[in-house]
């Protein structure tokens, strides 16, 4: 007989990922986003899912391939990606990598807005909920709540207030000043209760891969 498959090191967890941006209507062809191109995040869905974890991978508008092993929830606005956040719940740990629209257009509108008009209207905001800070005072808070700082200057002190004022477990602090956006590297800084540890620039899948050894472990302990 066959010998069984080694069993992952993240077997029977359920993991949550957040990844890509959010688009909020303004009108039927225009909308309000943040720069993301959803790679870091689907790298460490991947990662997750490749050391055995059943992952949920809640994604924003993006170009991307669905990695192997996970099941992906496709979604348009911060609104959506909240409630299909919620809708994935239980989870053991949940990683925020989605950039998401701090405002949403108060009213989009039905038909697309035409620039025959003398000016445009200025466009009323509200705020999005914020979905990281939410699930930290959920009843069903995952056990380990992961969160991403995109920061362009300050990056640790940002960071850990940041993870202080949103009740998250780590936030993983990314220097935006450079060319990460969309490129394939990342340099990150990993905020936690005991400090900070800054990680050498690596490929994107290597952060998600030293990632998701992190939450195998934190899991584990
Ligand atoms: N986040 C979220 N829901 C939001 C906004 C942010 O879940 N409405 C999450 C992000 O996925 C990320 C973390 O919160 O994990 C930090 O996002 P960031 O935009 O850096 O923080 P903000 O609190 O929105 O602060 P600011 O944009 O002013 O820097
Ligand atoms: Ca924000």
């Amino acid at each position: 007989a066959l010998a069984p498959r080694a069993a992952g090191v993240l077997a029977g967890r359920h993991v949550l990922v957040t990844a890509g941006p959010t688009h909020e209507p303004i009108d039927p062809v225009r909308y309000i986003a943040n720069r993301s191109s959803g790679k870091q995040g689907f790298a460490i869905a991947a990662a997750l899912a490749e050391l055995g974890a059943r992952v949920t991978l809640v994604a924003g508008p993006v170009a991307l391939a669905t990695p192997a092993g996970v099941d992906r929830v496709d979604v348009e606005t911060a609104a959506e990606m909240a409630a299909a956040v919620g809708a994935a719940l239980p989870a053991d740990a949940a990683v925020m990598v989605a950039a998401v629209a701090d405002w949403r257009v108060e009213q989009a509108a039905a038909q697309k807005l035409k620039k025959d008009a003398a000016a445009p209207a200025p466009l009323a905001l509200v705020a999005n909920p914020d979905i990281l800070a939410g699930l930290s005072t959920d009843p069903r808070r995952p056990r380990l709540l992961v969160g991403f700082a995109a920061e362009t200057e300050q990056v640790v002190a940002h960071a850990t207030a940041k993870r202080a004022r949103k009740g998250a477990d780590w936030i993983v602090a990314n220097d935006v000043s450079g060319d990460v956006m969309g490129g394939d590297a990342n340099a990150v800084q990993l905020v936690t209760a005991q400090g900070f540890e800054t990680w050498e620039r690596l490929p994107k899948a290597a952060v998600a891969a030293r990632l998701a050894e992190r939450i195998a472990a934190a899991l584990a302990g």
